[in-house]
């Protein structure tokens, strides 16, 4: 199975908001990816707006012709935000304002009553409901239990631990992201992952039977920047010269 790619767009309004302007707008940035062949785009619509906007949404839904995923924290106002939006996904993330990224998985398994509630509500709306877990038993067995149609892997420690540790380390962590894909399939789970991962990093994670997607951001835009670095100084170079010749 050709593992599909989610194009997380957050950084380009992380680049925007950096001066409150409409430029580089997300909207745009997802077109290209969507053109550049990715199979889906992702957005994290943060409680304090941070990066994504609720204009940027609501102009996606229009334009997405792949999968919208929209990631939010699990409230009412962000599930009620959600069902107006109606994107084909919704992935409950945990989020801690202080934070710079999102820095763990959901604890499911400690409040199985909310989450399944807003799981439900999601459903009951056509939204499919995903959940961002770290790859452990009990937060697979808890994904179960809400009802959820999809799991999110948080493929964070392991490409830190590509960066910082040690090969037994890295073995360490592709088997949990394994061992858990295969729990998260005999219980009817489909199974997505994502954080973290980079050029480097990328190709054991794609190899795990199972995962049918990964989600990524920072790395892709990141990379962007430095190879579309060329082409955006030279128009730049051309416009000048022509309106000064
Ligand atoms: N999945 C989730 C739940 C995330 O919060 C993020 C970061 O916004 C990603 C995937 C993408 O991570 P990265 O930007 O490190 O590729």
């Amino acid at each position: 199975m050709t593992v599909k790619l989610g194009v997380n767009i957050d950084h380009i309004a992380t680049i925007r908001e950096a001066r409150k302007v409409r430029e580089p707008d997300p909207v745009a940035a997802a077109v290209i990816a969507e053109l550049a062949g990715c199979n889906g785009i992702v957005a994290h619509l943060r409680e304090d707006k941070r990066h994504v906007q609720d204009r940027d949404l609501k102009l996606l839904r229009g334009t997405v012709a792949t999968k919208l995923n929209l990631q939010i924290a699990p409230t009412q106002e962000m599930v009620q935000f959600a069902i107006n939006v109606q994107p084909d996904m919704v992935t409950l993330v945990p989020e801690n304002h202080q934070e710079i990224t999102t820095e763990s998985g959901m604890n499911v398994a400690a409040k199985i009553d909310e989450i399944s509630k807003f799981v439900m509500t999601l459903k009951n709306n056509d939204i499919a409901a995903c959940i961002f877990i770290d790859p452990e038993t009990e937060q697979v067995k808890a994904a179960k239990k809400v009802g959820a149609d999809f799991v999110e892997f948080n493929t964070n420690k392991y490409a830190t631990t590509c960066d910082l540790g040690s090969i037994q380390e890295v073995n360490h962590e592709l088997s949990a992201l394994q061992d858990m894909t295969v729990l998260a399939r005999k219980y009817g789970l489909r199974v997505i992952a994502g954080h973290g991962l980079n050029y480097r990093n990328v190709e054991p994670v794609a190899a795990i039977e199972g995962i049918e997607e990964l989600n990524i951001g920072h790395s892709i835009i990141g990379k962007a920047v430095l190879v579309g670095l060329k082409d955006a100084v030279g128009e730049m170079v051309e416009i000048i010269r022509r309106a000064s010749t």
